[in-house]
């Protein structure tokens, strides 16, 4: 289910680069100044963990991370990063078999577009489970927002992951709708590279 991207850890992020530029690490960092200090955050499927020293650089310390990635090599790439004095633990399973509670922050980046809507749900409601009342959520995915080039770039994109690490969706799963189905609240919101890439900050109704 979803995807395991052993086979483009060592390249992942030099891919990325090259394709977006800085638009997918903007876009992630848009939101994490909202992070509030000592909280309890779940990273899941955070790739080769750049997003760690990030945080790393906003929070030096105060903060329990739990760091949940399905790829070995990517979770050994994730270790070797600068954590400062914060709390790490890596766990190497994909995260439908960890089992966390009261969570105060969540954060996925192109985690659900790796899953078809169907299997998208069943996980959808396992995240949801591990957030704690009033938590946070902070999503980051790619949209369509009506132009052909992006139709063009996110099919290509999914048939070189699909080829290269089994991702199994073919389109983009309609998670806003999933956010709105549980009750969550968007509290802020940016989007980048034209449109096709938008991060959303949710709160979980208290
Ligand atoms: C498209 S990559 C994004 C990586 C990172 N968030 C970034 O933006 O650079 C998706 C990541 O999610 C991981 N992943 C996929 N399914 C997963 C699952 N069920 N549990 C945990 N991680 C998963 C993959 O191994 C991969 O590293």
């Amino acid at each position: 289910m979803g995807g395991n991207y052993d086979n483009s850890a060592s390249f992942y992020d030099s891919l990325s680069r090259l394709v977006f530029g800085r638009a997918l690490i903007q876009a992630q960092v848009y939101l994490l100044p909202q992070i509030p200090p000592n909280s309890n955050v779940l990273i899941i499927g955070g790739g080769t963990g750049w997003i760690l020293e990030e945080i790393t650089k906003l929070h030096p310390s105060g903060l329990n991370i739990t760091y949940v990635e399905i790829s070995a090599k990517m979770t050994a790439l994730s270790r070797k990063r600068n954590v400062g004095d914060n709390q790490v633990n890596f766990i190497n399973k994909p995260v439908q078999q960890v089992e966390l509670n009261q969570q105060d922050v969540i954060i996925t980046s192109f985690l659900f577009d790796n899953f078809t809507e169907g299997n998208m749900h069943p996980l959808f409601a396992h995240i949801h489970a591990m957030l704690k009342p009033g938590g946070l959520w902070l999503n980051t995915d790619f949209q369509l927002s009506g132009k052909w080039w992006q139709y063009i770039l996110l099919k290509s994109m999914l048939l070189f992951f699909k080829v290269l690490c089994g991702v199994e969706s073919w389109r983009l799963p309609d998670v806003a709708k999933q956010f709105n189905n549980y009750g969550y609240q968007v509290i802020e919101e940016g989007t980048f590279f034209n449109d096709f890439v938008v991060t959303k900050m949710y709160r979980k109704q208290a």
